[in-house]
């Protein structure tokens, strides 16, 4: 008997919503279809906008979250219609949602989609906002994937990290004796992709190739990792909160050749995650990458340069496109929270103990 669920993420890049038709049955998830439903200009602008302060808010995220919505749902059906499955045979919906806030240091976190609308949509259960309840228990209420990536990844004979290059960068750490850990080592696309839409007026830098022709600026790199963010040891996590413009423009401090700053923030999303493996993660002899970093060939190329001698390679090759890893997580935690088991482990995010994580809105 298969167990179907749809693991729905957006994350920091906001690029747009990755859904995985998933088989969760037994053993390792079995991701069977996946769609990507990119945002259009607008909204990634208007979610932008909603990441810092501004006037109207709450108006401008509820009407963003229904927008969010249908993106979500025209997702899911097109998952299930790859494999011609109807809504009544998919158990349920795990619905990350599209982080505004987070703010664990004040109790709170925000993730936006309308979860009701969702159901409503779909005539599908949702499970949705699965990080508050660990920021109840004084967690981080993130990274949440790392039990995921346990289930998927781990190895009796070998230590491993996984590397998930979003928008912002996380790693898991799974030794082969010791506790799982897992934190947000810094950025991953984010900066870059800032720093490209503003000279190339493009999403994102494809392939890495206008990176790939200049050279990382030493002094500017170094007042970069100088982020105490960087050294501060896990539990830990960050977002656009810390990682946005002003940050970049107050590292920045005058002017620079605009490509020889891509190749500085590449560098630098290397370097913070091979420095955070090497710190916090000791004895690692293979990293997995997942995640859109993975599709960028120079971000990888310095990666392995840096982590050299050990092995790095991406979660293909574990069975499992980089690009659906995290949102299968998700379908994986909606599994979790119907079934009244703990997801979050308090070794990664810092909680008092591990909680049943996420609100369930009933198809
Ligand atoms: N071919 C590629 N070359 C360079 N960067 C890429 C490529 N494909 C994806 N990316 C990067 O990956 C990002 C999306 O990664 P994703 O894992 O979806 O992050 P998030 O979870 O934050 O949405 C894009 O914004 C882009 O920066
Ligand atoms: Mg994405």
């Amino acid at each position: 008997m298969r167990e179907l669920y749809v693991g729905l993420m957006s994350g920091t890049s906001l690029d747009g919503v990755d859904a995985v038709l998933a088989d969760l049955s037994e053993g390792r998830p079995r991701p069977l279809a996946h769609a990507h439903h990119a945002f259009d200009p607008r909204l990634r602008q208007a979610l932008l906008e909603l990441n810092s302060p501004g006037g109207n808010e709450i108006e401008r995220a509820a009407l963003a979250a229904n927008e969010l919505a249908h993106r979500y749902a025209a997702a899911v059906r097109d998952v299930c219609s790859i494999k011609g499955i109807n809504a009544a045979e998919v158990r349920a919906i795990g619905c990350h949602g599209q982080t505004l806030r987070h703010r664990p240091e004040l109790g709170y976190t925000v993730q936006i989609g309308n979860a009701a609308l969702l159901a409503e949509l779909t005539g599908i259960q949702v499970v949705a906002d699965f990080r508050s309840r660990d920021i109840a228990a004084g967690g981080q209420g993130a990274p949440l994937v790392a039990a995921f990536h346990a289930a998927m990844f781990a190895d009796a004979d070998e230590a491993r990290a996984v590397l998930n290059l979003g928008g912002i960068a996380n790693v898991t750490w799974l030794p082969r004796a010791d506790e799982i850990r897992g934190f947000d080592c810094g950025p991953g696309n984010c900066l870059m992709d800032l720093w490209a839409a503003t000279h190339l007026g493009k999403t994102h830098d494809q392939g890495g190739d206008w990176a790939i022709g200049g050279s990382a600026i030493p002094a500017l790199l170094e007042r970069m990792l100088a982020e105490p963010y960087f050294a501060a040891p896990p539990p830990k996590s960050t977002g656009r909160d810390l990682f946005n413009e002003s940050w970049l423009r107050a590292t920045l401090a005058g002017g620079a050749p605009p490509r020889d700053v891509q190749a500085t923030l590449l560098e630098l999303t290397a370097r913070s995650a091979s420095d955070a493996i090497g710190l916090f993660c000791r004895g690692t002899q293979r990293v997995i990458v997942c995640g859109g970093g993975a599709r960028n060939p120079v971000l990888m190329r310095r990666l392995a340069a840096l982590l050299a001698p050990v092995a790095i390679e991406t979660s293909d090759l574990h069975g499992i496109d980089a690009q659906q890893v995290e949102a299968t997580a998700f379908a994986w935690l909606a599994k979790r929270a119907l079934a009244s088991q703990p997801a979050g482990l308090p070794s990664v995010t810092g909680a008092r103990g591990a909680r049943v994580l996420g609100a369930v809105y009933p198809r």
